[in-house]
């Protein structure tokens, strides 16, 4: 079949990889692809928020099956427009792709249905907001109600904090109308876990668990940034804690998408909190995460285009889904400043890490010149170790992080070194 994979980060280097393996694809063309995908994949330089030329260029090369990974095109309904013009997809129509596209809509279905998330109200005026504010409990959460590049939430620690960000979203706009309507949530307190999962809107099978390094500073400081490392499994994430997700979280949520008319097919993405009180829903997204992806899917031994292929017929049920008992440690390379101001166009040398053993280097923010590869982004690398425990992944990915080298580069020394509790 002929596929088209949408996106050029990380992640969809790691998807692109392992969907190479599948024999049913006789040709891969990814838009708009990066330096890595290169030498792997057609690149064309469609934009992924191009819906319109993504569409044509479907048609014009008869692309059979697209597979949508970045959050923008699915929100913005590419599922849909592509399954208009005879193109089978991964990924969830507009209508499921709210999950993300509005923490409002998401903390409403999630109310609706009893799924497990911190206590919130919504605003959509600024007065309003800081009156509520001013008897709220600190740290508050205030998040826009929109997309923004993983950026748009703020934890005040106080009311002048709060404040600016009110000011932010509502007033400074910086997210633009995504932060028209915010809302304003409980902090919970407890340890992270991310749970990707493969589903057709009625079975759901998640795939083994992870844990992102959100913050750009190590010891978890800094500013929030797309992520800058994951490890699969997460260690937090037990068998028991696995079987009360499913009961109370993963099912209850595909089976409410669907008694809402918004059946979900394609990866959803559950942001957990291991709280005290049990497990509870941070946030959802609509598609595979960034960077948890390059830590999991080199876990798994089902071919992936038979599981798309299957999730697209919905008939999920009928597969078994395999992953390795390993363990992976994805480190990201990035360019000094991020995910603030940074330089791009600067060299990167591979030679000495690429065919070290058990080491794979998806690319993010690289273009390939004339044969050379350049960084052309914050994120730049995600070095990929894996190995038999958690310990020795970590420790290789290192080793292979040492061997890189490109002017600026930053990078995160303590991803999967800093397990805690809180
Ligand atoms: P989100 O984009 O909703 O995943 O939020 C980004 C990050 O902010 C999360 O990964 C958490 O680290 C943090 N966060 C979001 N909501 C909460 C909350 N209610 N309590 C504590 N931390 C939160
Ligand atoms: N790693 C978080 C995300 O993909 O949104």
């Amino acid at each position: 079949m002929r596929v088209m994979a949408v996106g050029g980060g990380g992640r969809e280097h790691a998807i692109v990889k392992k969907l190479l393996e599948s024999s049913r694809i006789s040709h891969l063309y990814a838009l708009p692809g990066n330096g890595g995908m290169a030498g792997e994949a057609e690149c064309i330089n469609i934009a992924p928020t191009d819906i319109d030329a993504m569409v044509s260029f479907a048609k014009a090369r008869n692309v059979d099956f697209a597979v949508v990974a970045p959050d923008n095109p699915l929100v913005s309904g590419a599922v849909d427009r592509l399954q208009e013009a005879g193109v089978r997809c991964f990924g969830p129509s507009a209508g499921a792709a709210a999950i993300e596209g509005s923490k409002i809509y998401a903390k409403g279905l999630m109310q609706k249905y009893g799924i497990p998330t911190a206590r919130h109200k919504a605003f959509d005026d600024a007065d309003k907001a800081l009156d509520y504010l001013s008897i709220h409990d600190y740290p508050a959460v205030i998040k826009a109600d929109g997309l923004a590049l993983g950026k748009g939430v703020f934890i005040a620690e106080d009311m002048g904090q709060a404040q600016k960000a009110v000011a932010a979203l509502m007033q400074e706009k910086i997210f633009g109308a995504s932060g028209q309507r915010i809302i304003i949530e409980e902090y919970l307190h407890g340890v992270e876990v991310s749970v990707l999962a493969f589903t057709d809107g009625n079975t759901i099978i998640p795939m083994v668990s992870a844990m992102d390094h959100k913050r750009a500073g190590e010891g978890d400081t800094g500013p929030n940034t797309g992520g800058m490392g994951a490890i699969a499994p997460n260690p937090y994430y037990t068998d028991e804690i696995a079987a009360v997700c499913t009961e109370r979280i993963f099912k209850p949520t595909i089976d409410a998408l669907r008694s809402e008319s918004r059946r979900f097919k394609g990866c959803i993405y559950f942001g957990l909190m291991l709280t005290a009180q049990g497990p509870k829903v941070i946030e959802y997204n609509c598609r595979f995460g960034d960077p948890e992806t390059q830590a999991v899917l080199p876990l798994l031994e089902t071919d992936l285009f038979e599981i798309m292929l299957v999730v697209e017929e919905e008939r999920l049920d009928e597969v078994q889904v395999k992953f390795s008992g390993d363990s992976v440690c994805c480190v990201v390379m990035a360019s000094e400043g991020y995910p603030d101001k940074y330089s791009t166009g600067c060299p990167i040398n591979l030679n000495n890490a690429a065919g070290m053993d058990g080491i794979t280097i998806f690319h993010a923010g690289t273009k390939l010149e004339n044969g050379r590869l350049f960084t052309s982004g914050g994120r730049v690398l995600g070095v990929t170790a894996r190995a038999a425990s958690a310990a020795e992944a970590v420790e290789k990915a290192y080793a292979a992080v040492d061997r890189i080298e490109f002017e600026n580069a930053y990078y995160r020394r303590d991803i999967g070194r800093s397990l805690r509790r809180d």
